[in-house]
């Protein structure tokens, strides 16, 4: 009642459920204490034989409808129930419900600070907070980045191998999850043709391997004209623009020839969503503990 759309409506229950209550009362009253009619009554005779009679309601009616009457007025003096009015005691669902979430915050309270608080050694050797930590990865982030963190089909990233695109650090990490990533490779089809696509490809192959003498290619010179600025003179990556390490053994998106071509024709563009709306900050530690224990 307490949320009708304004006080004319709340006006007019309250006095339609007053006029109503009035009413049941006259009514009971004159049905059983009113002039009787039935004089006469007795008098009419149906199919020769057949009289009507007259006689009252018994006195038990009487008292159970007033009962009822009577516990109506207490109750919507008690409750909310007329109009807008909240009933003496104040009492209302919402404020349960909340209620019912305060207790259940400052029951948990001392857990979620002792997470919080926690060192990040001790958490990981903690097996019960290691189980949540899994379960809460598996619920939120199990669909890419696979069940237990190993990545899913060259396209969502193995995040149990230890090497971090954005970061290793545990600020990075937790940077990563809270406000998501969005990378950005360019594609080059336009700017460069086959031919130095594919001397770029066998550069970055032999390159990534450490084979000697790669830096004599012909991609190189290509490689140090375009992509120096994002993966660096090393080949090492870029944390902070998500350029990945060109010269290790680990290839996100495929280490064949074919992957490699698609990646620097097409171009690449990953998108980690973001997650600080919706896990808390204990959800969010237990999981960049669980990720890098
Ligand atoms: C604007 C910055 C930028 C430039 C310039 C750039 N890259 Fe990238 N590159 C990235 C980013 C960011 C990613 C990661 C894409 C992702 O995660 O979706 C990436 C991914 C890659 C990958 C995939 C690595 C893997 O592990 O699968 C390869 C290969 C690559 N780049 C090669 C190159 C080459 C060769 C050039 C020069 C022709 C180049 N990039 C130029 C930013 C850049
Ligand atoms: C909709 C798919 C999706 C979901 C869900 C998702 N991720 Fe990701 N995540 C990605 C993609 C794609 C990337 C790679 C972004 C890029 O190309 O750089 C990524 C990257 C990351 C990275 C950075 C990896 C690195 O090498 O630096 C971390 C950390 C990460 N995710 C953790 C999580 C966690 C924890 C969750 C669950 C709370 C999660 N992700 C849920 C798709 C997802």
């Amino acid at each position: 009642m307490a949320d009708l759309p304004s006080s004319f409506w709340g006006g007019w229950v309250v006095a339609l459920t007053i006029g109503s209550l009035i009413w049941l009362t006259w009514m009971l009253f004159s049905v059983f204490f009113g002039k009787s009619e039935s004089d006469g009554h007795d008098k009419i005779t149906w199919d020769e034989n057949l009289k009507e009679g007259g006689h009252p309601a018994p006195m038990w009616w009487f008292w159970l409808i007033l009962t009822a009457l009577i516990i109506s007025v207490i109750y919507l003096m008690l409750y909310p129930g007329l109009g807008t009015f909240s009933g003496i005691l104040k009492w209302s669902q919402t404020e349960r419900i909340e209620d019912s979430y305060a207790s259940y915050a400052s029951e948990f309270e001392p857990v979620r600070n002792s997470v919080l608080s926690m060192e990040l050694k001790e958490l990981q050797s903690d097996v019960a907070m290691m189980n949540t930590a899994a379960n809460t990865f598996e619920r939120n982030c199990g669909m890419c980045h696979s069940r237990s963190g190993y990545g899913l089909a060259d396209r969502f990233p193995n995040l149990r191998d230890g090497e971090w695109q954005w970061g290793s650090t545990l600020a990075k990490i937790e940077e990563s999850i809270r406000n998501g990533r969005r990378a950005n490779m360019p594609g080059w089809s336009s700017s460069l043709n086959e031919d130095q696509i594919s001397d770029l490809v066998s550069f970055l192959q032999q390159w990534g391997s450490g084979v000697e003498g790669a830096e004599s290619l012909p991609g190189k010179q290509t490689y140090d004209r375009l992509c120096i600025g994002c993966h660096g003179i090393d080949g090492t990556g870029n944390i902070n623009l998500g350029a990945p390490n060109l010269v290790d053994t680990v290839w996100f998106y495929g280490k064949t020839d074919e992957a490699i071509t698609e990646t620097l024709t097409k171009g690449r563009v990953g998108i980690m969503p973001a997650f600080e709306d919706r896990l808390t900050d204990v959800q969010i530690r237990l999981i960049v503990a669980w990720l890098t224990r």
